[in-house]
């Protein structure tokens, strides 16, 4: 296992966080979390996909609705951010709740992290994604034209398919680097999960048991681990980019975030000296060419942009079946972040 990734070994000298000026404006809008006038909630999905919220219902994004609040760690970090109601109107529901609007026409917490976190909120999609073309169409007989104009209409009303790699690793990377500087500073909290696209979403997470209807829970094939790992880091790098673009003091934030941004690089690095594509030489290219400095937002975030355009292009212009080389560098099951389900 020696040479898998990992960002713990990595020494953070050289970063470079010196002068101290404000982080500009990003023209990145960041991670958005559902609306909750559009979520529909993981009732409703589970009115057709019960297998799929029996697995989430083993998963740390489930039980974190009722056990974050009760936890003494995160009633320090509210403290420290002067937050009274953990699951109301605070910064936390970003992150570790799903909200909808109830009766009274507010917006109420009433998950953790759930289906439309990662799938996005399903108000204009669910119709559309189930529907074969009539009562009588089933999966098997369902036209082929018709299925694939369902699939495009839903993509079209907003929907992350499990098929469109970069989006729904984009919404893991955007909670899981924790871009938040004062949360991190004043607040006490982890400044981000050391987290490995492959291992954290074939653990506990994986729930592919739709298409098998309900025979097992596969792995990803050996094809799409390849290109969640690459994808993986090159996600981890765009988002410390614009991570250490927000940062405005060198403190344990700014530190966090530049020393992702170094390992994923070096990451990135060992993957192209094993298995290069244009993409991979692209974005090595861009880490190469940008200061992890204070100050220096512009050109971080120009970065970040360049590297999520040539992830997007990675995704659409590889198989995985020309990456063999990259193999060796994958997490095993046994680096698995929790035990699958079935
Ligand atoms: C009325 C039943 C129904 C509801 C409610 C429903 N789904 Fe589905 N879902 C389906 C069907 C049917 C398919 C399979 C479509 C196919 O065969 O391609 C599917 C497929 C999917 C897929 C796989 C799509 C792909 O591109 O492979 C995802 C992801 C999904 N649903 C998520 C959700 C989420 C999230 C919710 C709640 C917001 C939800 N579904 C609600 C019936 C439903
Ligand atoms: C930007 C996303 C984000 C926001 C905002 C956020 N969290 Fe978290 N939080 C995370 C992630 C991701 C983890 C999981 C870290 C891990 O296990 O790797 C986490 C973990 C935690 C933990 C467990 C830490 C431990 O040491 O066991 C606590 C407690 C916590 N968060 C409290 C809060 C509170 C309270 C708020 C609101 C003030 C909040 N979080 C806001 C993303 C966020
Ligand atoms: C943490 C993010 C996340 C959450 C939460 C989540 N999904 Fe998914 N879902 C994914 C990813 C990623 C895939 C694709 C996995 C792959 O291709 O290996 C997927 C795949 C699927 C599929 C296709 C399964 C198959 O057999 O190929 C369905 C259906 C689905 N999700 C429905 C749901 C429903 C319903 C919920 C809520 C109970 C849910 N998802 C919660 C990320 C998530
Ligand atoms: C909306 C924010 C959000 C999104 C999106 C998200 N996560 Fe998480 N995730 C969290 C938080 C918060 C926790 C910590 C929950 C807790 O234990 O309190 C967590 C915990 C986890 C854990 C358990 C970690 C442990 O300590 O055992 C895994 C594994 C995980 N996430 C994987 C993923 C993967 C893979 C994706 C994308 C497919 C993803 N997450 C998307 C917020 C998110």
């Amino acid at each position: 296992m020696a040479n898998c990734f990992g960002s713990t070994s990595v020494k953070i000298h050289a970063i470079g966080l010196g002068v101290l000026f404000l982080a500009g404006l990003s023209a990145h809008p960041g991670f958005a979390a559902p609306d909750a006038a559009n979520t529909i909630g993981p009732d409703e999905c589970g009115e057709c996909h019960k297998a799929e919220v029996e697995v989430w219902r083993g998963t740390h994004h489930y039980s974190t609705f009722q056990e974050l609040p009760r936890k003494d760690k995160a009633r320090e970090i509210a403290d420290n951010m002067g937050i009274r109601r953990i699951k109301n109107e605070s910064l936390c529901l970003q992150c570790h709740f799903t909200q909808m609007i109830d009766d009274s026409g507010e917006p109420d917490a009433v998950a953790g992290i759930s289906c439309e976190s990662c799938h996005s909120a399903g108000k204009e999609w669910n119709d559309l994604h189930s529907d074969y073309g009539g009562k009588e169409v089933t999966r098997e007989t369902e036209d082929p034209a018709h299925r694939e104009q369902r699939i495009a209409a839903s993509r079209q009303a907003g929907m992350i398919q499990p098929s469109m790699i970069y989006d729904w690793a984009n919404n893991c990377f955007s909670c899981h680097t924790v871009p938040e500087e004062e949360l991190v500073n004043e607040g006490g909290h982890p400044p981000g999960s050391k987290f490995e696209l492959v291992s954290w979403s074939q653990g506990e997470v994986r729930h592919n048991v739709w298409y098998n209807d309900g025979q097992g829970n596969p792995e990803a094939t050996a094809e799409q681990k390849r290109i969640m790992a690459v994808v993986g880091q090159m996600l981890d790098l765009e988002h410390a980019l614009r991570g250490v673009a927000k940062a405005t003091v060198r403190g344990d934030y700014a530190v966090a975030m530049a020393g992702r941004a170094k390992a994923a690089a070096q990451n990135i690095q060992k993957i192209s000296d094993s298995a290069s594509t244009p993409e991979i030489a692209a974005v090595l290219e861009v880490a190469g060419g940008v200061k992890l400095s204070l100050g220096n937002a512009d050109a971080l975030n120009a970065a970040a942009d360049e590297v999520a355009s040539q992830a997007r292009a990675f995704v659409a212009n590889n198989d995985g079946s020309g990456l063999g080389g990259v193999d060796s560098m994958i997490p095993g099951t046994d680096r698995f972040k929790g035990t699958p389900a079935r």
